[in-house]
């Protein structure tokens, strides 16, 4: 129940793994990166440092981060083939899968990164997938609205050029909010890593078969995109329109998410290991009040949300089974009040996540693990004999 694994002896790569990147403890709900915990990072530390440290185990002086700035900037021009596959996809579709395909898309303009055999050639596949990714996410937008594509600007940091690569049109150039930055800043911290959830497993597990970065990467955001995963923060957003749409009542939503009858879930409440508050979740309910008082933003959306909690909370059923607000539940209300289009919800947690899958595919690769094989318990027929047709 809490996710606690063995590792098993008689099977190497069995489906566990042992890691020195992300610890967490579901029941006492603490989450540390590299042995640093979430709260003081969240607060003292920037963006990059983060992803610096989850990569390479340290956080970084001041050198060595600019040097690891400087050399994602090589990396932030994406081929311009690459459009042409940007445009094969309808206007509507679905902005992660549009990122999935075009991570995938990079290793066939970038063969060189598919096998890293030295120190080096893995840092250039880390810079390469860190610059690039961040470009052709924001592209997944710009289709969708019809505008044309921006590009990175190597004069502004990394948090602020994805605000102007989203929303920079040629006849107004974007005017920054520095709250803004300070704030997704923040949020891409929290999201950073996880250990081993769904869409990073998913990540160690391609990349054990030597499949390459931006194919493990794209395989990443394929398994994030589910609404039970990085989906929920989409899903979330949507469940509170409809609350709020259908007069507010959360008792309502909170019965229906108890009965068994009903698919409904609670989105952005449970956790497969934490039995206790996400500290994430506990630090983006604070930011949320502090972003939307900065920017003036008065959401109905965020107090139905606290109504939602505190009925939830104080309910037998959700007490009993330990389930508490997770990092998704908070996070959308926040991104709503930042302009940010709710269908581009779980691209950003992809952005965010996207340090932590990189230092997990690099741990697993230099560590030369074997390729990933789950085991089974098998549960179907016993051995038994071919039967004619005519005799079934
Ligand atoms: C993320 O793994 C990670 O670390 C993921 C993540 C990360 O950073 O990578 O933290 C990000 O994915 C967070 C989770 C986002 N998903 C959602 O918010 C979707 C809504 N939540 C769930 O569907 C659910 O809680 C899961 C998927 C997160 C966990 O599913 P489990 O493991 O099946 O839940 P469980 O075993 O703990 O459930 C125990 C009971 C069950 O009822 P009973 O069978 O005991 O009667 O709790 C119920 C569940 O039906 N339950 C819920 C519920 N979540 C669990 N009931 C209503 N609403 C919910 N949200």
């Amino acid at each position: 129940a809490t996710g606690a694994i063995t590792l098993d002896p008689g099977y190497k790569n069995s489906g566990s793994c042992k890691s020195e990147i992300t610890f967490l403890d579901g029941e006492e709900g603490i989450l540390r990166y590299r042995g640093y915990s979430i709260e003081d990072l969240a607060d003292k530390a920037d963006f990059l440092e983060v992803a610096y440290l989850l990569i390479f185990g340290e956080l970084p002086n001041q050198a060595q981060l600019d040097k690891f700035e400087n050399d994602i900037r090589k990396h932030t021009l994406v081929n311009e083939e690459m459009k042409s596959i940007l445009e094969g996809f309808p206007k509507t579709a679905h902005p992660m899968g549009v990122l999935s395909s075009l991570t995938s898309a990079l290793t066939a303009f970038n063969p060189k990164s598919v096998n890293v055999e030295n120190e080096k050639e893995m840092y250039d596949a880390v810079c390469k997938t860190m610059g690039k990714f961040l470009v052709i996410a924001t592209w997944t937008y710009r289709r969708r609205m019809g505008f044309p594509l921006n590009y990175y600007d190597n004069t502004k940091g990394y948090v602020e050029n994805f605000m102007r690569l989203m929303f920079e049109i040629p006849t107004q150039p974007y005017k920054m909010d520095q709250k803004i930055v300070d704030a997704l800043d923040k949020l891409f911290i929290l999201h950073a890593d996880h250990e081993q959830n769904c869409s990073t497993s998913t990540v160690r597990i391609v990349g054990s078969s030597h499949a390459g970065l931006f194919a493990s990467i794209s395989a990443g955001v394929s398994a994030l995109w589910g609404p039970l995963h990085g989906g929920a923060n989409q899903a979330v957003l949507e469940m509170l329109e409809e609350i709020n749409n259908n007069g507010g009542d959360v008792a309502k939503y909170v019965l229906k998410a108890k009965d068994k009858d009903d698919p409904f879930r609670l989105m952005g409440f449970g956790h497969r290991v934490y039995k206790n508050f996400d500290p994430r979740a506990t630090i983006i309910k604070k930011a949320a009040d502090d972003v939307l008082d900065a920017l003036g933003v008065d959401d109905p959306l965020l107090d139905i949300a606290k109504q939602l909690e505190k009925v939830a909370l104080e309910d037998e059923y959700f007490k009993s089974r330990n389930l508490y607000p997770n990092v998704d539940f908070y996070s959308g209300i926040i991104y709503r009040a930042m302009g940010i289009p709710v269908e581009m919800f779980t691209v950003l947690f992809a952005i965010g996540r996207l340090p932590g899958w990189i230092a997990q595919w690099k741990e697993m690769r230099t560590n030369k693990e074997p390729i990933g094989r789950p085991r089974q318990v098998y549960t179907g027929s016993p051995s038994r004999s071919f039967k004619e047709v005519n005799q079934r």
